[in-house]
């Protein structure tokens, strides 16, 4: 609790451009629940060295992250929207962490797994205990909420293990967080093969719809979706790609897949195509000429960075000094 509210903790990396996927089952949720909590949204780039990046590559898309949580409707005022490298507290609460996880514990991690098998080249000891950052991030604001998709639910489960068991020896330090239940946001596949998820790391771009993607390119992308042999709008398993098709246009519109079912009945897959393409951009189009404006505002956006990090370094050092008198680290001479 922080001034009577929950606290919810949540984050993206910033690696690969946002897609219509992270929007829609993320980020949009995100802005429809962030008046009841209070929130804490990081750009986690401390996650991201896991994987070898282009610093300059890094820093553009760090920033492109922070100023779209913006645009989407995240009020800087009211949420803490931070960088995670400009809080000193994540590394130094991570590294105490480590020392009460157990290795047995992460080489269970199956997104360690999946990642090694990926990186073959470059398996180092943070891609390891990641996990352990994530925890870090979690507990430095006592949060209570984590909204997560369904790919991060191990490392959260990992985060409440490590959190019971540190207050089983120090005493109740941690409030133990709780996946994030309620309304979740839609879960967007990949436009050329709906048994994937979309994904920013998806290496055909026809699959994925990027936040940044002009009219042009959305309309032709949709265009090209992969649809199903019954040539009807029918929202059903046996057609996967225009039941996806069916959840980003409801996702847009706000109408129900019933609705949608009547609305294109006797209408063939090209009419529903263009006007699921015309709902997002209906959708994309705003929030693109925010973000226009407030990347031409520097001095604004970096007053937030500025000031968000300082609070977020206020708060997360009370739980810091409090982790660190328990363990036995001497006290401070001021
Ligand atoms: N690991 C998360 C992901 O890749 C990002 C993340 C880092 C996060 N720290 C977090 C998410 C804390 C929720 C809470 O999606």
């Amino acid at each position: 609790m922080l001034d009577g509210k929950k606290v919810l903790f949540s984050g993206m990396q910033a690696t690969g451009s946002l897609t219509l996927g992270n929007y829609l089952g993320a980020l949009k949720n995100w802005v429809s629940i962030a008046d009841e909590y209070e929130t804490f949204y990081g750009v986690v780039d401390m996650h991201s060295i896991t994987i070898r990046q282009d610093p300059a590559e890094l820093r553009k898309r760090a920033r492109t992250l922070l100023t779209l949580y913006i645009a989407a409707g995240l009020d800087p005022e009211k949420n803490c929207i931070y960088y995670q490298s400009h809080v000193t507290g994540h590394a130094e609460l991570a590294w105490i962490l480590n020392c009460f996880t157990y290795m047995g514990e992460l080489n269970r991690m199956t997104q360690f797994k999946d990642k090694a098998a990926k990186h073959a080249d470059n398996i180092n000891a943070g891609l390891f205990t990641y996990p352990v950052l994530m925890a870090a991030d979690i507990l430095l604001y006592q949060s209570d909420v984590v909204p997560v998709g369904i790919d991060q639910m191990q490392h959260l489960e990992i985060t409440r293990d490590i959190a019971q068991r540190f207050n089983a020896i120090y005493g109740e330090v941690f409030t133990v967080p709780e996946a994030y239940i309620g309304k979740v946001g839609a879960k967007i596949m990949s436009l050329q093969d709906p048994a994937k998820k979309m994904s920013k790391s998806d290496e055909n771009p026809n699959a994925s719809i990027y936040l940044m993607d002009d009219p042009d390119t959305i309309m032709r992308k949709f265009k090209r979706a992969v649809t199903d042999s019954e040539a009807c709008v029918r929202y059903c398993d046996e057609q996967p790609g225009i039941h996806n098709l069916i959840d980003i246009y409801c996702a847009c519109t706000g109408k129900t897949p019933a609705e949608t079912e009547r609305e294109f009945d006797g209408k063939g897959y090209g009419d529903f195509k263009t006007a699921v393409g015309e709902a997002v951009v209906g959708v994309l189009k705003p929030l693109q000429d925010r973000f226009e404006d407030l990347s031409k505002n520097k001095d604004y956006l970096n007053s937030v960075i500025k000031n968000n990090a300082e609070k977020a370094q206020y708060i997360s050092n009370k739980t810091l000094r409090k982790v660190q008198k328990k363990i036995g680290f001497p006290e401070r001479i001021r």
